[in-house]
């Protein structure tokens, strides 16, 4: 049986207050309706649907179009939106799902789809865990939690009887599809829902109660270059490694500690290093370059983030540097926290090309991957 889902994007999103529709909004850094989208490109569903409104049509069809979803003009209400996607439907059964609800998982929308092949119907809920009461100013009544649900999306039924339903209904704006549903066809079927699949109604929905950061982390890359000059070492990762020059720097010349930093702040999503240590400011001069990366983890650790792994490549014709990694290792896992066996440090010449080769600087490359710090389970 051909499976269609409707996916509803064509609200305002005033709620949320971002003075635009809410799923066009940031999360985890691409619009939050982006990553309802990635959700439905399964090969179990056979034709997506997006209701999108006048305005927010253009920005909403360049999302769709690598996905190869239909968007649909929607309506004043959701009900509306969904009463023109429904005209388009193809598949005999169709899921109905609100785009401000990303957190859906694979397993609840087959979920889903089998109910609606067994009972002719499948609305995800979850049962409520809160004491339910009816009130106002007083508690009124009390409510039997047990048999309590809160109604989520996706919301599955076959194509024919929802139309039906949507066209008995006429005009009234309804606040889901189950509700008319069971008013002009038959009771619906309740499929267990996910706590997690909660839906952005509010700016702080983007921030709190969404999942964990994706295992992988967040990366960032940083590259930095000195030029040999006056001296009789070099200090790498806060190694000094005897040379036949120095490095030429307002700080220690590390170049690739500063690699590192601007890795780290760039996986934050902060600015470089030279915004945060100007080599105008005196009190740089000469400056340890290790101390500049504590403050650096530590600017990580005021947002919440922790390095986790460092993959350092170093380009120096001079000095030789492979004796020196495993101490280059220790001090950086001292200084960033991170577990030396996460820490990789390369080292290379460039033969003779280039300006490297020619033993005019070292240059030094990093990426970092940093990960959301443990909360002791905690969620303030
Ligand atoms: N929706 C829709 N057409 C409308 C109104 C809403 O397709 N005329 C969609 C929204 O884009 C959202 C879903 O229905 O994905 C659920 O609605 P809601 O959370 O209320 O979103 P908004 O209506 O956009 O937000 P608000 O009510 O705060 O303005
Ligand atoms: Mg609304």
């Amino acid at each position: 049986m051909k499976v269609s889902v409707i996916i509803c994007a064509a609200g305002k999103g005033e709620r949320a207050g971002f003075g635009k529709n809410k799923l066009l909004a940031p999360l985890y850094g691409e619009p939050a309706l982006r990553h309802t989208l990635k959700k439905f490109d399964i090969p179990e569903i056979d034709e997506v649907l997006i209701t999108s409104s006048d305005y927010d049509y253009k920005e909403i069809s360049a999302l769709c179009a690598p996905f190869g979803f239909k968007v649909v003009k929607g309506g004043e209400t959701r009900t509306q939106s969904v009463k023109n996607a429904l005209d388009k439907v193809s598949g005999e059964i169709v899921l109905i799902h609100d785009g401000a609800r990303p957190f859906v998982s694979k397993k609840l929308i087959l979920d889903c789809i089998k109910s609606v092949k067994k009972y002719g119907s499948g609305i995800c809920a979850v049962k409520a865990t809160d004491t339910a009461v009816y009130g106002g100013e007083q508690i009124e009544e009390r409510i039997d939690r047990s048999r309590l649900y809160l109604v989520q999306t996706p919301q599955g039924f076959f194509t024919e009887e929802i139309k039906k339903a949507y066209s008995l209904a006429g005009d009234k704006a309804y606040t889901d599809d189950s509700a008319i549903f069971g008013e002009f066809i038959k009771k619906p079927h309740i499929v267990e829902g996910e706590s997690e699949n909660i839906k952005l109604t509010y700016k702080q929905d983007f921030m709190r109660g969404i999942p964990p950061l994706p295992s992988d982390g967040l990366k960032g890359f940083g590259v930095d270059v000195h030029s040999f000059g006056e001296g009789n070492l070099v200090t790498l990762c806060g190694v000094k490694i005897p040379c036949d020059r120095g490095l030429i720097a307002h700080s220690d010349g590390d170049v690739a500690i500063h690699a590192v930093m601007d890795a780290l702040l760039s996986a934050a999503g902060l600015d470089d290093i030279g915004h945060y240590f100007p080599d105008t400011d005196l009190k740089f001069k000469g400056a340890d370059s290790g101390k500049m990366l504590k403050e650096v983890v530590n600017l990580l650790k005021q947002r919440g983030f922790a390095p986790a792994r460092l993959s350092v490549s170093i380009q120096a014709e001079k000095p030789r540097l492979s004796k020196h990694i495993e101490d280059m290792k220790v001090k950086l896992s001292l200084l960033t926290g991170v577990d030396a066996d996460r820490i990789a440090i390369a080292a290379g010449t460039c033969e003779g090309l280039g300006f490297v080769g020619e033993k005019l600087g070292i240059c030094a490359y990093c990426i970092a991957i940093i990960k959301k710090e443990e909360t002791n389970g905690k969620d303030d």
